[in-house]
């Protein structure tokens, strides 16, 4: 039996070099009711590369923890489900919209777009798990063959649990505006939550997208880098003398309880440039985190300008 998992709310979106423990444990403090991994292969995890693994920390803090995964090859998919890396995730969501030339190359990530009957396999192989399976993906190829529609029934029909859709085709990648119109037509189509994605930046965007989508939930990814409040802005629910300071340092400490501190020194300046984001001396931060060689001169840093 399936475990049930209610799909809505909002959720913090993978992402690669990003939305690792010490982000999703912030994030969901403030508020989102998902959060996942960055994108992990399948492949990675079932040769068994510590490096995949790291990703994979968990705090008690997050509510519904999804683990994202990508790969074509079904049989890796349903060896990799059964990882015990995996075990303590609620949810497996399945990359079919990464558009990296390097991953599409490999047949993984948006080029199961272009192959619906290997991409059903794929959502099949993962249901191994007996957990539910989400998937992620673009609305198209290219402007001219919108596909979100039809990809999504069968997702439905292989078995999927719910749906994420980013409102891009894969050759715009990042540019342009996600088409919320499209993800409304999927909303219409399926009879599985939806979550829309894309552009959700704030609560006005994010009241805009469900409106127009009447989507399940929403999930956001670049709108939460630096900014972890913007799940409790999205719900009203006002925090009483708020500290981005406090998030910054515990999102620290998180890391280093599961990370070398080597490897959270090289890491965590990427985040201290979006935490800095709008704030009159943001150049100069940036300048002195990315010259940092140490947690401890990093945390110098957010003590003295946060
Ligand atoms: C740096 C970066 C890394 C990303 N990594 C992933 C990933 O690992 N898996 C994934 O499904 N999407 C990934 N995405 C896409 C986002 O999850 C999201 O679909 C996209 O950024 C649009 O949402 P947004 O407007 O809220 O940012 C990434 C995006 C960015 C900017």
């Amino acid at each position: 039996m399936l475990q049930k998992i209610e799909f809505k709310g909002v959720a913090l979106a993978p992402i690669a070099g990003y939305s690792d423990v010490g982000m999703r444990k912030v994030c969901a403090d403030r508020g989102a009711d998902m959060t996942c991994t960055e994108m992990v292969s399948a492949k990675g995890l079932v040769y068994g590369s510590d490096k995949t693994e790291d990703l994979l920390r968990t705090t008690d803090s997050e509510k519904i923890k999804c683990v994202q995964i990508f790969g074509s090859e079904p049989y890796y998919i349903a060896k990799a489900v059964e990882h015990r890396a995996l075990e303590k995730f609620d949810v497996i969501d399945i990359n079919m919209g990464c558009p990296v030339p390097k991953i599409v190359r490999n047949g993984e990530g948006s080029a199961l777009l272009e192959n619906i009957p290997l991409a059903q396999a794929v959502v099949k192989a993962a249901l191994a798990s007996d957990r539910p399976v989400t998937i992620k993906y673009r609305i198209g190829v290219t402007s001219g063959k919108i596909i979100a529609r039809d990809f999504a029934v069968a997702m439905r029909d292989a078995g999927a649990s719910a749906l994420t859709v980013h409102g891009r085709t894969r050759t715009q990648m990042y540019s342009g505006r996600a088409d919320w119109d499209v993800i409304a037509s999927v909303k219409q189509a399926v009879d599985i939550p939806v979550f829309v994605n894309g552009d959700i930046v704030d609560r006005a965007s994010y009241e805009k997208a469900m409106e127009i989508t009447g989507c399940d939930g929403a999930m956001i990814a670049r709108g939460a880098l630096g900014n972890p409040k913007i799940f409790s802005d999205i719900k009203g629910a006002e925090i009483d003398g708020y500290s981005l300071k406090e998030d910054i340092l515990t999102h620290l400490d998180v890391m280093l309880e599961f990370h070398s501190p080597n490897f959270v020194a090289a890491n965590f300046k990427k985040h201290l440039a979006y935490y800095c984001r709008g704030m009159r001396a943001h150049r100069e931060i940036k300048l002195k985190a990315f010259a940092c060689r140490t947690v401890e001169e990093i945390r110098e840093v957010i003590l003295s300008y946060f």
